[in-house]
């Protein structure tokens, strides 16, 4: 994979795929980002690309339009928020690759930057048909020299500006993309040990994949999160009204048996706070794990088992965290995710936060983002990274 730094930019149009897909919320004022994060991630790369004399154009994507123009998911607020973290104007390219992006892009000059609409409002990024997709990438391909791959959260994805463009153009991995997957091949083949996994989110069947490649190669698997239920289910513990995978629980069982027979420590909750109802205002309390009563949902890792997977923590060298520990949004049930969150920042161990909802919760709970040594940006590929899978978006970079 080429790096930013054999790419040869100076007066050259440099297309930087990113992934700017940010939450966005209502306001008075029309849409506000509620978290620029992966903004704020492009930076570094479109800053060495700017002080290179190179003339830009952003490709990204928000939300999923389904090859429609849905004015809501507009990249609009995203390229003022990207002109204010660069301090400079971004123009942005209402037609995709009509004639207005095409106009705008001839009128580059080095160290401006032109982001496209949202490139998925064109059906062409995401269909299923390569033929399509080429197509797509051509037109994208017109408009520039050179192809920059720095949407780490979209590399696992088959889609036309992460694919088929890179085999169009000269290419390389950007800063981001170049650190991120750095960090995810350490994890899967030389991680510091004790090597630690914790694993929370809402649904144990969204992390099969992970559990089944890592448990060969961790020492310590901690379970929290909406997923634990079904984990206590497979030991036999009644849940109460808990999220609970009925159908999963003999692939639990299972992971159970193959974590005691490789000498993998499997650790799931001693205790839960549970509420009687999803809300922030519900009467909580904290119960041991095995005596949820009917009627009440656990909501979060209780203290005793925050104090126990901070113990295992506390001597980890490495420690890979992916999904929440509890509805962290609301504050009766944050405890066990921030608890987790701080553990790994006491620990010497390198830290390493999956992107998606554990990402969110540090910037929520306004931890600081600087004491762990990486915050992925990527959600479902950071997660398609540690199963294993061929990440089409990187094995093109491979090609060049
Ligand atoms: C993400 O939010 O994980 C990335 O932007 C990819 O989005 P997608 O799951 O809609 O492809």
């Amino acid at each position: 994979m080429k790096s930013l730094d054999d790419l040869e930019v100076a007066g050259r149009t440099v297309l930087v795929r990113t992934d700017l897909n940010v939450p966005l919320a209502d306001s008075p004022d029309g849409k506000v980002i509620t978290d620029d994060g992966r903004i704020r991630a492009a930076i570094p790369t479109l800053t060495h690309l700017r002080e290179q004399g190179a003339k830009i154009i952003v490709v990204a994507h928000l939300g999923r339009p389904k090859g429609e123009v849905v004015t809501e998911m507009s990249l609009a607020p995203v390229a003022i928020r990207l002109g204010e973290l660069l301090g400079t104007q971004v123009v942005l390219g209402i037609d995709i690759t009509g004639p207005q992006a095409k106009a705008a892009a001839a009128k580059l000059q080095p160290g401006d930057i032109l982001l496209l609409e949202n490139i998925r409002f064109d059906n062409r990024e995401t269909s299923k048909d390569r033929n399509e997709r080429m197509g797509l990438a051509k037109e994208l391909a017109s408009l520039a020299d050179v192809y920059v791959s720095e949407g780490f959260g979209v590399v696992h994805r088959e889609q036309a500006s992460v694919t088929e463009v890179a085999t169009l153009l000269p290419n390389a991995a950007g800063r981001l993309v170049h650190k991120e997957a750095s960090m995810f091949d350490v994890l899967l083949s030389e991680p510091a040990r004790p090597y630690v996994v914790i694993l929370g989110g809402s649904k144990v069947s969204d992390k099969l994949g992970v559990i089944g490649n890592l448990i060969d190669r961790v020492d310590r698997l901690l379970i929290g999160g909406g997923m634990a239920f079904t984990f206590l289910a497979a030991l036999g513990h009644g849940v109460g009204d808990s999220l609970l995978e009925t159908d999963q629980i003999p692939t639990v069982q299972g992971f159970i048996e193959l974590a005691k027979a490789r000498g993998v420590e499997l650790l799931i909750p001693i205790d839960v706070v549970v509420a009687d109802d999803f809300s922030a205002t519900a009467n909580v309390k904290v119960v041991d794990a095995d005596q949820i009563p009917a009627g009440w949902k656990g909501l979060d890792i209780g203290p005793k088992t925050t104090a126990l997977f901070a113990s295992r923590i506390a001597d980890a060298g490495t420690v890979v965290w992916n999904g929440p520990m509890g509805v962290f949004e609301m504050l009766p049930f944050a405890g066990g995710t921030r608890g987790v969150a701080e553990a790994m920042i006491a620990s010497n161990a390198m830290s390493v936060v999956g992107g998606g909802d554990s990402a969110a919760a540090i910037r929520l709970l306004q931890l600081d983002e600087a004491a762990f040594s990486h915050i992925s940006t990527g959600g479902g590929a950071s997660l398609e990274f540690l199963e294993g899978k061929e990440l089409p978006g990187l094995t093109v970079l491979e090609g060049k």
